[in-house]
Order: structure tokens, then C-alpha cells, then sequence
């Protein structure tokens, strides 16, 4: 076994390495506190391996994405949500017979108890949907017998998948003060949530092929992204033996965040800021170089790819036929970020940075094109995401050298002093 040496204050530790299956290293600091008294320190963890992982490998620098060593570009090509989720919950491609179980059962699952429906009624007519998918993705916990036994569990698995998109489209519905409309049996999984999100009672409502597929593609390149501030959360919390349905809730809050999940939503906010302001763009990329402005270009930068973002690429494609096909090719804020992403890929700034547009930046687009109302986009990444977490969590669980997530810290804070009593200070 290859190790690394450490020196530290005139003493050697010696350090167990581990190395990946695409041969990335890692020294492994298990002991390292025990043997020296010393921790490492790494905020925001960006040098640190919290896992070993047989999920999803990236390759940040070659802009490398794969499920389950299939990638990305692969999988979108030719396989469905459905079948991805299979993948990256179970392991391997189903074949034709499982896919079909698989989605038989994602199918007649999809109903929520009718109490849960007294749950939207509770809610504000302005609650975001985002809000109301945590909470109650929580109370499914509530309704479902708890991961007791294997059995019961990949019920729950199953439960899971098939239910949360009926809570995002009821969520929206909420939103928009119409009737909740149940899930169909006879459509596919991105076809059943657009109907569940579009259909009124008063009309047949007929699913668009277009942006189905649109839908179906997107939520394939959403469904994993190894460890991430939101699977580490939903790995964070299902180390201390949570349960399924409250370590996801976890995860769904922690993409709430405009620096994860809610990057889509300040792109198409920040693009319309820009169109408004006279469409000058020079002035924003400007503004985003200058470190005091507090300002951004969302849907730029990304903490592992450092050349380009896989899922960026295949978007950017999408994005120009789904458009020109819905006829809106002439898309006002297309254009306004086809500019935008030319200007600042030319820039010094972001070239040195390795700034690039990241799958946020053409998905707001998309989602937006689609119809699909802005305080949805973030509902829509979670529903994505869902079969990256399951499986993140079932490996987490599975893992024989399981320990509750605990990291330390170095103390920086007042050393001991004492307590003045209320009537001195
Ligand atoms: N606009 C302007 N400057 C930026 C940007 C940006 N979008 N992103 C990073 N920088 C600068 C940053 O100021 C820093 O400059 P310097 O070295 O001079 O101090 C340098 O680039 C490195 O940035 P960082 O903040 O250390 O990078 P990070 O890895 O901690 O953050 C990020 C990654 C995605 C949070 C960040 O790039 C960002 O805030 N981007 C905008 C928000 C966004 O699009 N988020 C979606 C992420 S992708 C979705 C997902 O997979 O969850």
C-alpha cells in the first residue's frame, strides 16, 4: 500500500493512500488526530473526499461526467429519466421487463394520502412551491412506515420517486389558486407531472412532445453530482440514522440556496435585470469583475469543472432546437445570454478564473421557454435530483464503515473567561 508522509514539528506520520478506479488519489487522514493531535482544516471542504463513492465520477478539469461509469452525453442520448433513476438507485441499466416493473410501479404510487391535500390548504397562497416541497417531502415520514426492514424501505424508495413530483405539481397549483389534478396512470413520468402541473378540470389537456422530452432530458442531466452541497446534506443527515423521507427533505432545503439549486431562477432574474437595463451587458460583466459590487454573473463558475460543465454543452444544443421548434426562436433572452456567454468567455477575468457557464445558465433558459413558471425551476432540480440522493443515501447506509457525519473544527473564539454576573455588567 502506497502512503504519504507528513512532518510535522520534528515527527513523521505516515499516511494511508487511497486511489479511485480513474486513478485519483487520496491520503487518507482517518488516524491523523489520534497519532499527532492535529486536524486539517479545509471551510467549505473543497480539497476533501467526505466518501468513497461508486456513484458518479466527474472529472472536472476534462469536464467528465458519468452515472454509474455511463456518461452523460450517452445516457441523455438514449435513455429516459425513469431509466436513469433505475441506474443510479440500483446499479445497473434495467432491461426491458424491469423498466417496465419499474415504471408500473413509479406509476401506481404516485397518489398522495388525501390527508396530505389538507397540508396545501395550511399554506399561503404565496408560499413559495420550493417551501412547500420540504416540508411535506418531511411529513411523508409521517404517513409511511419508517425504513424499519429492507422491504419497507424500498417501498419507501419507490414512494419517494413516485410521489414527489405529485407534491411539486400540487405545490404549484397551490401557488396558483387552481384545482390539484391527479396523477395518470396512462403517461410517462415527465409527461404526468407537465399534465398534473397544465391541466384544469374544465379541459382535455394534451402533454407536448417537445417539451416532454425537453422536461425528460433535463431532469437526466439534474440526477447526480456526486458530493455536493445537497447530497453531502442528505448524506449528512441520514448518518445519523434519519429517515429516508427527512434526510431528502434536508437535501431539497440545502438546493433551495441561489449558490446551488436556485442558481437557474437568478440567471433568468439577472438576464431580465440586464434586458431592462437597456441590454448592456458590458456594464454587468463589468460590475461582476469588480469584487466590491457584491455581484455575480449567475450561472458562471462552478466548484469542480474548471474547462467546461458536460451538462452546459448538451443544453445549449437543446435549448436552440427545443425553440426553434416551439417557434420561439427568436427568444429575447437567448439571445441576450448567447451574448452574454460570448463577452464573458473572452474576458481575461473569467478565462483566468475558468468561469464558464454552468448547467443553471441554459436551464433557466429552457425551463422558461417551457413555460414552466419561475418559482418552479428549483422544484424542477429537485425532482432531478431525487434518484442522485436515494442512491447517495442507500450507499451511505450500506457502507459496513457507516459513522455519523462529525467534523471538527479549530476554535478561534474567546479563550476561558469568566461569567459577570447580570447586575455588574
Ligand atoms: N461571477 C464573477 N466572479 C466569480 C463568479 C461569478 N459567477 N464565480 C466565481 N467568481 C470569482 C470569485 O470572485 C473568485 O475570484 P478571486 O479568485 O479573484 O477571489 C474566483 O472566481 C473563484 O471563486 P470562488 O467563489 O472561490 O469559487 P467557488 O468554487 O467557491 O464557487 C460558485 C463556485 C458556483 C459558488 C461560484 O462560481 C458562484 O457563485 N457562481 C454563481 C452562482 C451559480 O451559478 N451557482 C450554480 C452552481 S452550478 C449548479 C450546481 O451544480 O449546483
Amino acid at each position: 500500500m502506497e502512503t504519504a508522509k507528513l512532518l510535522f514539528n520534528g515527527s513523521e506520520y505516515e499516511l494511508p493512500v487511497t486511489i479511485g478506479t480513474e486513478s485519483e488519489i487520496a491520503v487518507s487522514i482517518k488516524a491523523l488526530r489520534a497519532q499527532s493531535g492535529i486536524i486539517t482544516l479545509d471551510s467549505g471542504y473543497g480539497n476533501t473526499g467526505s466518501c468513497e463513492s461508486t456513484i458518479t465520477f466527474i472529472n472536472g478539469e476534462k469536464g467528465i461526467l458519468r452515472y454509474r461509469g455511463y456518461p452523460i452525453q450517452e445516457l441523455a442520448e438514449h435513455s429516459t429519466f425513469p431509466e436513469v433513476c433505475y441506474l443510479l438507485v440500483y446499479g445497473s441499466l434495467p432491461t426491458k421487463d424491469v423498466l417496465d416493473s419499474f415504471i408500473h410501479d413509479l406509476t401506481y404510487h404516485s397518489l398522495i394520502h388525501e390527508d396530505m391535500k389538507k397540508f396545501f390548504e395550511g399554506y399561503p397562497p404565496s408560499a413559495p412551491p420550493m417551501s412547500v416541497l420540504t416540508t411535506i417531502a418531511a411529513s411523508l415520514s409521517a404517513y409511511y412506515p419508517l425504513d424499519e426492514n429492507e422491504e419497507q424501505l424500498q417501498l419507501n424508495i419507490i414512494r419517494l420517486l413516485a410521489k414527489l413530483k405529485t407534491i411539486a405539481a400540487f405545490a404549484y397549483k397551490k401557488s396558483i389558486g387552481q384545482a390539484y389534478i391527479y396523477p395518470r396512470n396512462d403517461l410517462s413520468y415527465a409527461g404526468d407531472f407537465l399534465h398534473m402541473m397544465y391541466a384544469v378540470p374544465s379541459e382535455q389537456y394534451v402533454v407536448n412532445p417537445v417539451i416532454e422530452k425537453a422536461l425528460d432530458l433535463l431532469l437526466i442531466l439534474h440526477a447526480d453530482h456526486e458530493q455536493n452541497c445537497s447530497t453531502s446534506t442528505v448524506r449528512m443527515v441520514g448518518s445519523s440514522d434519519a429517515n429516508l423521507f427527512s434526510s431528502i427533505s434536508a437535501g431539497i432545503s440545502a438546493l433551495s440556496g441561489p449558490l446551488h439549486g436556485g442558481a437557474n431562477v437568478a440567471v433568468i432574474d439577472m438576464l431580465q435585470m440586464i434586458k431592462n437595463d437597456g441590454g448592456n451587458i458590458k456594464k454587468y460583466v463589468d460590475l461582476a469583475k469588480d469584487k466590491d459590487s457584491g455581484f455575480r454573473l449567475m450561472g458562471f463558475g462552478h466548484r469542480v469543472y474548471k474547462n467546461f460543465d458536460p451538462r452546459a454543452e448538451i443544453l445549449k444544443e437543446v435549448n436552440k432546437q427545443v425553440l426553434a421548434e416551439l417557434g420561439k426562436g427568436d427568444y429575447p433572452l437567448l439571445d441576450l445570454a448567447m451574448e452574454l456567454e460570448k463577452i464573458a468567455l473572452e474576458d481575461e477575468y473569467f478565462v483566468e478564473r475558468k468561469l464558464f457557464p454552468n448547467v443553471d445558465f441554459y436551464s433557466g433558459i429552457l425551463y422558461r421557454a417551457m413555460g414552466i413558471p419561475t418559482n418552479m425551476f428549483t422544484v424542477m432540480f429537485a425532482l432531478g435530483r431525487l434518484p442522485g440522493w436515494i442512491a447517495q443515501w442507500l450507499e451511505m447506509r450500506n457502507d459496513p464503515g457507516k459513522r455519523i457525519y462529525r467534523p471538527r473544527q479549530i476554535y478561534t473564539g474567546e479563550r476561558e473567561r469568566p461569567v459577570i454576573p447580570l447586575s455588574q455588567r
